[in-house]
């Protein structure tokens, strides 16, 4: 067992440092340690988050020196960290703490020769055994590695502790989820395994559980009596990036809704937990995804819509995007709507969906409260009155809305919709940080409660896995059919394909709704 644990507080991070211990990248090669982990890595350096002698080593197939691999990631914490490493002794020191070791994942001298090198680690940078893998590599090698390292004894230590961190996508479906959880859970225990969807990571999400629970106005406000219905969108104005390889064999569906956006959902609508540890967090979100109405074979036709990007203009259709297959039927969006069978949620409609090459980028929680039930100024109304609206947006410009009717001023009594506005930047001085920064402290710490469990990830595969079974037992969907945006046109818009296929009355809520 893991016995390190220290629950966190969300929302109220502690500033501790956490014991030291040697960080094993499988995978670091890849865009991922190159863009999000070691300039995480650097900004928690400079910021004096991470223990004394702590030690990165990246483990990968590629031939090169521990040199060339540091200079790589030089080169990316000079792109994408808040600190700038160039003359800065900072990165100078923190490198001296950054090795390369290379192997094939599959085999098993590599491991061998990394318990041998770890055993060094430990004694001339005073680690003391304390290990955290983290698994970057192309999902098909998730298993192998932590069954390797298993053989090799690496799993479990006398002294110190040893967890592992396991990339998303956890699996393709819910047979392959269920898999790898028994493979990994046959080396490690539950307690070292953290599952991660950076999504938790984000400052704003987390704020999700610190409004609602934090504040006593909106929690009486919170349900069925009040919310008309619950819209969360993840809205993306890139393509694949350069992705198209992996992206072709998942989709929008496995992509962002089994993790994100379920995630998303799960945190809007649960119930308090008793505390914020990381067991009392992930009973309430499971019970969430547990009372989520399975969609029967004539609601996926009805309730779900899938979308392909075209090429328009000088940007690629996603079929020409480069490792697509030029005939693929794979969804860059899809919207869903879901229903949660319980007290507080019974007749609220929730609405998902996420697309790329949207005209937007937004990623936002919109709270829909049922009209006022007697419509007192309805002649009184200047334009757009709607009934309220909370907007917890997630990215960008992250902050609260509160959308209310208001008098214009004036002899007369005239209505006019306001907003009232809460801007992370404006409030605290700066944007949020980055969510690798949270997740990578937290699992050094030992704290979960970000992370997923393994009844989550499965959970929310069997709501999915059905609607992907029956994609693929249906006729090809006539892909393309919306037109790539350009991403940078802030105005209001509307996915028309989603809104005609999805129909009925309230699914208007289908055009985007930014507010801007
Ligand atoms: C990743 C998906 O998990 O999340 C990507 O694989 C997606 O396709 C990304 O672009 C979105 O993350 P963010 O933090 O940019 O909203």
């Amino acid at each position: 067992m893991d016995s390190q644990t220290t629950p966190l507080r969300v929302g109220m991070t502690p500033q501790r440092v956490p014991p030291p211990a040697a960080l094993v990248i499988f995978g670091a090669t890849g865009d991922l340690t190159q863009r999000k982990l070691v300039p995480a890595l650097f900004d928690l350096y400079c910021d004096k988050r991470l223990p004394e002698g702590f030690t990165v080593v990246g483990f990968a197939r590629r031939e090169k020196s521990s040199d060339e691999f540091r200079a790589e990631m030089r080169d990316g914490a000079t792109r994408f960290a808040r600190n700038n490493p160039t003359g800065n002794p900072k990165w100078d020191k923190f490198a001296e703490g950054v090795f390369y070791h290379q192997a094939e994942f599959h085999d098993l001298n590599g491991c061998i020769s990394l318990a041998k090198f770890l055993e060094r680690v430990a004694s001339e940078r005073g680690t003391g055994g304390n290990v955290l893998f983290y698994l970057a590599t192309a999902p098909e090698y998730y298993a192998l590695i932590v069954e390797q390292l298993g053989q090799v004894n690496l799993a479990h230590a006398e002294r110190g502790w040893r967890r592992v961190i396991i990339e998303k996508p956890f699996g393709i479906d819910l047979a392959s989820a269920h898999e790898l959880n028994r493979r990994v859970l046959g080396v490690f225990d539950e307690s070292q395994v953290y599952r991660i969807d950076h999504y938790l990571g984000k400052e704003t999400v987390q704020n999700i559980l610190v409004l609602r629970f934090g504040n006593a106005i909106f929690e009486p406000l919170w349900n069925r009596n009040y919310i008309d219905h619950v819209q969360i969108t993840a809205a993306e104005s890139v393509g694949v990036e350069g992705r198209g390889g992996y992206y072709d064999t998942g989709g929008a569906l496995r992509d962002m809704v089994q993790s994100h956006l379920l995630q998303l959902m799960a945190l809007t609508a649960m119930e308090p937990p008793v505390s914020f540890d990381a067991t009392a967090v992930h009973d309430e979100k499971v019970k969430v995804l547990r009372a989520i109405d399975p969609l029967s074979p004539e609601e996926i036709n009805n309730q779900v819509v899938r979308g392909q990007y075209a090429a328009s203009g000088t940007i690629p259709g996603y079929r020409e995007e480069p490792r697509v297959d030029p005939t693929s039927c794979t969804e860059t969006f899809v919207a869903l709507k879901l229903a949660l069978n319980n007290w507080r949620w019974a007749g609220v409609p929730f609405y998902l969906r996420t697309g790329k090459r949207m005209p937007r980028r937004v990623t936002e929680i919109a709270i829909q409260f049922k009209a006022v039930p007697h419509p007192l100024f309805a002649q009184q109304v200047a334009e757009g009155v709607e009934p309220n609206v909370l907007a917890l947006r997630i990215q960008p410009d992250e902050g609260i809305h509160l959308k209310f009717a208001a008098k214009q001023p004036g002899q007369t009594i005239r209505l006019r919709d306001v907003d009232m506005d809460f801007y992370y930047k404006t409030a605290f001085g700066s944007a949020p940080g980055e969510a690798y920064e949270t997740l990578l402290l937290d699992a050094l710490r030992g704290d979960s409660t970000l992370f997923n469990r393994k009844d989550e990830v499965e959970i929310a595969w069997s709501l999915v896995t059905p609607i992907l079974e029956q994609w693929q037992n249906s006729p090809s969907p006539t892909f393309p059919n919306y037109a790539a945006a350009r991403g940078d046109r802030a105005r209001r818009t509307t996915c028309s394909r989603a809104t005609d296929a999805c129909g009925a009355s309230r699914d208007g809520i289908f055009d985007f709704r930014f507010s801007i």
